[in-house]
């Protein structure tokens, strides 16, 4: 063979390894400020026990978390893993030797089948062969060669997480604490390594204690941590993330560009500002649809807020608050439908011509007599205040929402008083994007959400709304301190219906 040939055959050779093991070529995106191949290599320090990389949104999280499975699945010593290697110049000593057991786990079943199989899929050798790929429930995936990955997630619970040994855990995005620590019991066998790629955005929660926090008497030596700035990934085009973020509040935003862990302290709607969401209250057009919102309280004041839509510029006007402690639920619904009736017919906009109440007030009615012509008796008279809107003040609302943890006061409105209510979605984190997204201003620097100047309590919430600190030490994820947030969670409610209907907005990416 001449040395021409002798080349074709080596390239021949190299391009079917590539080929059959796409992770040997797979590079790890590098920038100045912060690099995928940075964060890889951080997690991989020998001596690491658990190994961090939060990021922004879209800065790459779930494409390395997936590159490690697929090495930690194959092994340092598997040629393919010896090129990612060199191609990313990474120690990869903190791999052990030939093939290995991963588990990857997402935040559901769903997460799993979408995202993080068809992730690892695309770094997984030729021949591998998948149990239940795209199947609900777990899948495994089974290398040549005798690497296995296992597919869990979050959802099936701590249970779910027992068993055999594994060389390697990824989680991709937080996980609940009783899970990872059932999760990781199963790397002690081998001396094995967890890694989570996070946003993170419930703030301060147990992994940043526990991993982050240096200062921290939580603290686990043996963490290492890396954040991976969205801007820097060259794979996401700008303007796209520039959309992204644009529609979040400043500590929303730390967490979705540099995914960085926010303390969540201060104001929740910081960028609430009366000169610009405050307005003099005026009528509403009878075009506009209208929304209510209901949160009930006995010795807290309840509150209803009503809305309507700016249907030209998808503004959010709210335009009337009923905000009330010491009444009953009765008291509420009866206030409701005294402002919602028509006080010129009294809810009862036909009435025949010698109905008492019309020969007390004539010009309030009109004749709707087919003829159009007044006569004895038998005519039917119309109300002329509400013809738009039948026996009320306003168009009925398109939907009224309430806290869905009151299932008796919502009964009451709807058997005594005929007031139909649906149970509002309270994911609160969720609710409390869909507000900051309409608070936000666009790009003509408008808001998407104004208070009108009568709602007086709704605007002192808005203002003295602020995050509880006090649940630092504890798991849950940060949330607002519950002390006068009666009419935000009415607002909560409305806007994450409204965002609901139009298709979860972009509070839905995780
Ligand atoms: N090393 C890489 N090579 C090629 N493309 C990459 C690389 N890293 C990331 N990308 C691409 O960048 C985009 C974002 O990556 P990825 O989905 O991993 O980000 P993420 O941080 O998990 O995002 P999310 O916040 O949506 O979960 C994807 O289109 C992905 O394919
Ligand atoms: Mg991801």
């Amino acid at each position: 063979m001449n040395d021409a040939r002798r080349a074709v055959a080596v390239l021949d050779r190299l391009r079917r390894f590539l080929a059959t093991f796409p992770i040997a070529r797979a590079a790890l995106w590098t920038a100045t400020r912060t690099s995928q191949r940075a964060a890889v290599a951080a997690v991989l320090v020998v001596g690491n026990l658990v190994g961090l990389i939060t990021g922004g949104n879209r800065s790459g999280k779930t494409e390395a978390g997936a590159m490690l499975a697929v090495a930690f699945a194959l092994g340092r010593d598997h040629p393919a893993v010896v090129a990612w290697a060199q191609v990313n110049r990474l120690d990869v000593s903190r791999i052990q030797r030939g093939p290995g057991v991963v588990c990857c786990s997402a935040l559901t079943g769903n997460d799993s089948r979408r995202v993080q199989r068809e992730k690892v899929a695309a770094y997984l050798p030729a021949g591998t062969e998948w149990t239940n790929r795209s199947g609900a429930g777990e899948a495994t995936a089974r290398l040549p060669g005798g690497g296995v990955i296992i597919f869990k997630s979050n959802d099936q619970g701590r249970r779910a997480f027992q068993g055999a040994a594994w060389h390697f855990l990824w989680m991709d995005e937080e996980h609940d604490e009783p899970v990872f620590n059932e999760a990781r019991m199963r790397l002690a066998d081998h001396g094995g390594l967890a890694v989570f790629t996070m946003t993170p955005l419930k703030g301060r929660t147990w992994v940043w204690r526990r991993f982050s926090e240096r200062t921290h008497e939580d603290y686990e030596p043996g963490a290492a941590d890396y954040a991976l700035n969205s801007r820097d990934n060259p794979h996401v085009p700008q303007d796209y993330l520039d959309r992204l973020l644009s529609n979040y509040g400043a500590h929303e935003r730390a967490a979705r560009e540099q995914g960085s862990f926010v303390a969540l302290e201060g104001r929740v709607f910081g960028d609430f500002a009366r000169a610009i969401h405050v307005i003099p209250s005026r009528p509403i057009p009878s075009s506009w649809t209208r929304y209510q919102g209901w949160d009930f309280g006995t010795r807290n004041p309840a509150c209803v807020l009503w809305a309507a839509l700016d249907p030209a510029d998808d503004v959010l006007h709210v335009y009337r608050e009923h905000y009330r402690a010491g009444w009953t639920t009765k008291q509420h619904a009866e206030h409701v439908t005294e402002v919602e009736t028509c006080s010129a017919c009294r809810g009862e906009p036909e009435r025949s011509e010698d109905d008492a109440l019309v020969q007390a007030s004539p010009r309030g009615w009109e004749s709707v007599h087919p003829a159009g012509v007044f006569g004895f008796g038998g005519d039917e008279l119309r109300c002329v205040a509400c013809v738009e809107h039948p026996g009320r003040t306003e168009p009925e609302p398109e939907w009224r929402v309430a806290d869905p943890a009151a299932k008796g006061d919502r009964k009451t409105l709807a058997r005594h008083h005929d007031i139909r209510t649906i149970p509002a979605d309270n994911a609160v984190r969720s609710g409390l994007n869909d507000v900051a997204e309409r608070l936000a201003l666009d790009v003509e620097g408008r808001p998407h959400l104004v208070i009108h100047d009568s709602c007086r309590n709704t605007i002192a919430e808005a203002e003295g709304y602020v995050w509880d600190t006090t649940r630092r030490k504890g798991n849950d994820a940060d949330a607002p301190l519950k002390r006068n947030d009666h009419a935000m969670d009415v607002l909560r409610y409305m806007c994450r219906q409204l965002s609901r209907r139009s298709g979860g907005g972009l509070g839905a990416t995780a």
